[in-house]
């Protein structure tokens, strides 16, 4: 199995980078924002208590996207590999998602990080707020609390993985085509 840890702060193009990756390699993409703005959507009672803290760009709590993250890959027990964006968010994440992937005699293949400084990310994400309706996008207070919680809470998740040798740094400025290549570079070496 290639399973891919997809980290970076908020706007470094995970989820563009995963669209791309999950059709090369044939991954199953797990986004909890994505699941997590699916639940607000449909307006389920995960979805409502989720959305106050999303409004706010902060995290939601562990054990909420734990479960969530565990049925994803019960329900999904047949695929190739899986490609984690936007969790594991805090250390207890990354604790919790090795146990359960020991649990299953599995693990995490490589963790790349895409690296972007604050102007780059707030720039993007502002320009996406204009169209995308994301309720986090659209003032750059809600996306600063962004960037200060992935510094604080976030950022930490590097060590996880880096002590265990499977933390690579990638530029995340450029093409998406170009940063794309970077990826599957470093994704060819583990494979
Ligand atoms: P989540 O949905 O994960 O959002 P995020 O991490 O804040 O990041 P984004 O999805 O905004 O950015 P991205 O890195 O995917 O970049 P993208 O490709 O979209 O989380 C949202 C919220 O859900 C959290 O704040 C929290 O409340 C909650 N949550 C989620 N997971 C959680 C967890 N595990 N624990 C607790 N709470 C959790 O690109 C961004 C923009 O840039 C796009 O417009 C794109 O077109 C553009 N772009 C991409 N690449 C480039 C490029 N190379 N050049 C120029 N523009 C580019
Ligand atoms: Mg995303």
């Amino acid at each position: 199995m290639l399973n891919i840890v997809l980290f970076g702060p908020p706007g470094a193009g995970k989820g563009t980078q995963a669209e791309k990756l999950l059709k090369k390699y044939e991954l199953v993409h797990l986004s909890t924002g994505e699941i997590l703005r699916g639940e607000i959507a449909a307006q389920t009672p995960l979805g409502k208590e989720a959305q106050a803290f999303m409004d706010k760009g902060e995290l939601v709590s562990d054990s909420v996207v734990i479960n969530m993250i565990e049925g994803m890959i019960d329900e999904n027990n047949s695929a190739k590999g899986f490609i984690f964006d936007g969790f594991p968010r805090t250390t207890a994440q990354a604790e919790a998602l090795d146990k359960m992937l020991n649990a299953k005699k599995i693990n995490i293949s490589t963790m790349l990080a895409l690296a972007v400084d604050d102007d780059e990310l707030i720039k993007r994400l502002l320009h996406r707020g204009k169209e995308s309706g994301r309720s986090d996008d659209q003032n750059e207070s809600i996306i600063a609390n962004r960037i200060k919680i992935y510094i604080k809470n976030t950022a930490p998740v590097i060590d996880f993985y880096d002590m265990q040798g499977k933390y690579t740094s990638i530029d995340g400025t450029g093409s998406v085509e170009e940063i794309y290549d970077r990826l599957c570079e470093s994704i060819d070496k583990v494979k």
